[in-house]
Order: structure tokens, then sequence, then C-alpha cells
């Protein structure tokens, strides 16, 4: 078999974003265009991958940083596709193979279609082998030119007259080469348009005047090679990426009730029997169990959500683990660290974070508990906060088993209330409470009769 080489072209400035943030580090679905890309090269398993940096060089490197053994080359002015790949030359002095090249703004192309396109190449002899696409709006894609059915050259949208302009068929851009000819032509492309920039598909008219063999593939799905290039692109390839992922996930047996308005990342994983209303987001690597419900409103971001759990509408969840049997809402907010173990319950206007919630426990209405250990079966009444922060340093407070938490209650932390304590409605804790104990701490109520009657006698004289 043949030696197989991945190239990225991933240097261009990406202008037509009229964006700050680097073109390749847009997201869609909870990925960036860039790591798309990087993705697929590596499920190809070549022996090398180069990625081809300039514009934003070291943000692209570092957010690249998860996928080992990229080499990368810089090309320090972005003078054109081809100019980009001539950077590289001298780390393929002397190697021979095919080179595969992706360009990094093309993000949503299968692996069967880069697989047939080498495959093509490799059985037919190919000196270079294109992968094209039908688009009914080609606009803003280099045309393929064809005569009497056979490839004769690309031209860009640009250069093309109004004849060639009407053709649909486009290059995506992704292309397979052999290694050695490549690098022996390319510094032959002359300069091109108003830049002075030397394009990387001009290569095939100077193949095909040498009678060398130039095939093209055709995609089954044109969808899989658009291109991103502007905020519309970037809005209308992540609306089908996510519709791929929930039809994905429809398949499996997961319920949506509108999938328009389901925002689900690529990495997410959902149950089956599970519900999903409308405009819920599941983000990053958030996992939900089978069987649960998750009502409208809802964003969960990198969090556990197991079996037989009920989400109601408007709670936002991050990095949190909620057990199976859980309920929580309707507008709570879980943050980063909170546990619910089996059975445990949260109402509406709850904030937990840090807080290890136990088997059983419920906090249905209106608290905060920060920086807490709860144990099975405590009830917090509505209102009770926890004085974690002193303004310096986070405390810790720590609720036993079976404790019951009046309304209106402050625990001021560090401060422990022990197995199946009372504290009293409206308590304000400093101290720690033994267990079994009640703990009233609160000012003692005096009622002045008759005050409001002589209030009002004291007023007429
Ligand atoms: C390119 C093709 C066009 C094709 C389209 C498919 C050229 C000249 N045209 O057009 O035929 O239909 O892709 O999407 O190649 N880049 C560099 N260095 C540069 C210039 C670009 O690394 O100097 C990178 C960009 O970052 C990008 C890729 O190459 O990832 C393509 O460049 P772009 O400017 O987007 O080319 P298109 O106009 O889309
Ligand atoms: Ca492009």
């Amino acid at each position: 078999m043949v030696d197989r080489h991945i190239l990225v072209l991933a240097a261009g400035k990406g202008t037509r974003m009229r964006s700050n943030r680097p073109k390749l580090l847009h997201h869609i679905a909870g990925r960036s265009l860039i790591d798309r890309v990087l993705r697929s090269a590596q499920a190809l398993r070549p022996n090398t991958i180069t990625v081809v940096v300039g514009h934003e060089a070291s943000a692209l490197q570092a957010a690249l940083i998860h996928h080992p053994g990229i080499r990368f080359v810089h090309q320090e002015r972005q003078l054109g596709t081809a100019h980009a790949l001539l950077q590289s030359s001298s780390s393929f002095e002397g190697i021979q193979g095919s080179l595969i090249v992706l360009s990094g703004d093309v993000p949503g192309v299968k692996i069967q279609t880069l697989s047939r396109l080498i495959e093509t190449h490799e059985t037919t002899g190919a000196v270079a082998t294109i992968l094209t696409a039908h688009l009914s709006n080609p606009y803003g894609y280099g045309r393929v030119i064809r005569k009497n059915g056979r490839f004769v050259q690309i031209v860009e949208e640009t250069d093309a007259t109004t004849k060639q302009r009407a053709g649909t068929e486009i290059n995506s851009g992704i292309y397979v080469f052999d290694l050695e000819l490549l690098f022996k032509t390319l510094a032959l492309i002359p300069e091109a348009g108003p830049k002075h920039e030397r394009y990387l598909p001009a290569i095939f008219a100077l193949y095909k005047k040498r009678h060398l063999r130039v095939e093209t593939v055709v995609a089954v799905d044109s969808n899989e090679i658009r291109g991103i290039n502007s905020q519309i692109d970037l809005a209308e390839v992540g609306k089908m990426v996510r519709q791929n992922k929930n039809e994905e996930l429809m398949e499996t047996g997961v319920t949506f009730e509108d999938p328009a308005t389901t925002y689900i990342d690529n990495d997410v994983k959902v149950g089956p029997g599970t519900i999903i209303h409308a405009n819920v987001t599941l983000e990053g690597r958030t996992i939900i169990g089978a069987r649960c419900e998750i009502n409208s409103g809802v964003r969960i971001i990198n969090s556990t959500v197991e079996d037989d759990v009920t989400i109601y509408n408007f709670c936002v969840i991050t990095d949190s683990r909620l057990a199976s049997g859980t309920r929580i809402g309707p507008f709570a907010h879980l943050r980063p660290g909170t546990v619910m173990e089996e059975g445990a319950k949260v109402g509406n206007f709850v904030e937990l974070k840090q807080t290890n919630l136990g088997a059983g426990s419920k906090a249905n209405h209106l608290s905060y508990i920060g920086n807490a250990t709860l144990g099975r079966e405590v009830n917090i009444g509505a209102g009770t906060i926890t004085c974690n922060y002193d303004g310096n340093t986070k405390h810790e407070t720590i609720i036993e088993d079976s404790v019951f938490v009046g309304s209106g209650t402050q625990l001021v932390a560090p401060v422990t209330i022990g197995q199946s304590a009372y504290v009293a409605a409206g308590s304000c804790v400093t101290d720690d409470v033994p267990a079994g104990a009640l703990a009233i701490a609160r000012g003692h109520q005096t009622n002045k009769s008759g005050w409001v009657e002589q209030k009002r006698q004291k007023k007429e004289i």
C-alpha cells in the first residue's frame, strides 16, 4: 500500500467572516471547524498530518493541542492555496505516496467520501483526484469545467466567464495528489488575481496540458462539502450538523418535540425513551440516561444525568451529576460540582454549587446551597442560605442525614448540623448543632398589645 500523508490548509484570514475570532475557531455543535477537520484526518490513519497555519497561528495551534502528532508549517503571508502548500515542501522532500489535501474551512466531509476519493486515486493511477459536487447555488466556488464529460480545468468564480459560472459542478477544495509530482509542479503555478496569489486548483490545467490523468469523484451528498466563508455559511452548516445529530438520536429511540429548536452538541449522548421538548440545549460532554424528560428552555453543559430524571422548564445545569430518579426545576440553577443523589429533588429558584445533595433530600424553594455536603432525607426549607463566603475564603457546611432545616434559615459556614437535628425557621446558625437537637437561633418576639390604636390616638392630639 502507498504511504498516505494529509495536509490541512488553515492559514487564511477568513476575511469574509468579518469577525475577530479566527475563522477556523468558530464552533458548530461544540466542535471548532479545525477540530472537525482534524478528526476526519486522524480517522483516515495517515502516515503524517501537517497543518499549514499563518493567520492567528498560535491560537490555532493551542486549539489543536489535544490532537497528538500534528506537524505545523508556517505560511507567513497568505499568498494563495498553492503558496500554502509550497511552504511544506521541505517536510515532504524525498517522500513518495499520496497527499490528501483538506481545507480547514470544509468541516463536514464524511470519512466514507474521503475513502472513496483516495481509493479512486490509488486504483486509477491518477496523478491527482478532485472531490467535486453539484450545488444548486454554486456561487463563490471554483467551477469544474468539462469537455464532452471529461475534466478540463477548474476556474475560480472571479475568473469564470458567464457561461462557466452557470455550471453547477464545483471544486470542494479537497484533493488527493501524487506527492512527488505535486511538489515538482507547484512552483510552476502562475500568480493570478488582484492579490497575485497562487491558486492550487490551477495545477490541474498544468497536468492536463501534459496529458496526465486527473480524476474526479462526485460527492453524493453535496452538503458534506459546503465550505464556510461567511457567518451565513456557518449558521447553515450548523443547522445541517444539528439535524444529523438529532436524527441519529431519533434512530436510537429519543423523542424530540421540535428538533428544529433542539441544540445538541456532537459529543452528547442520550438514552432511549428520553423525551426532549422544544428549545433545549445539551452541550459539551453531557450524557443523558434513558427515560428522562427534559422540558423546554433547559440548558445542560458537561453534565451527567442518569436514568428516569425529570428536568422541568428553564433550568441551567453545568458540570453536575443528577443520579437516577432525581427531579429538578422549574427555574433551578446547578453550578459546577453539584451532585444530586438518587431521588433528590430541587425546586424553583434554587441554586446549588459544589454541593452534594444526598439521596431523597429536598430543597424545594428559593435557596442557595454552596460548598455543602448534605446527607440522605434532608429537608431544606424555603429560603435557606448557606453563608459560605467570608469575603476571603469559602467554608463548608455539613448537614447530616434526616436533618430538617426550617424556612428562612442562614447557615454560617463552617458549620455542621448533626444527624436528625432540627433547625427552627428563621434561624441564623453560627455554631454546630448536635445530632438530635433543636437549634433556635433567632430574636424573641415581643407583641405590644394595643400599639396601633395608641399610635393613632397620638397622631390625633
Ligand atoms: C477554494 C478554492 C475553490 C473551491 C473552494 C472550496 C482556491 C484558489 N480556490 O476557494 O476552487 O471551490 O475552496 O471550498 O483554492 N488558505 C491558506 N493560505 C492561503 C489561502 C488560503 O492556508 O494563502 C487556506 C484557508 O485558510 C482555507 C483554504 O485554504 O482553509 C481555502 O481558502 P479560501 O480562501 O477559503 O478559498 P475559497 O475562496 O473558498
Ligand atoms: Ca473557503
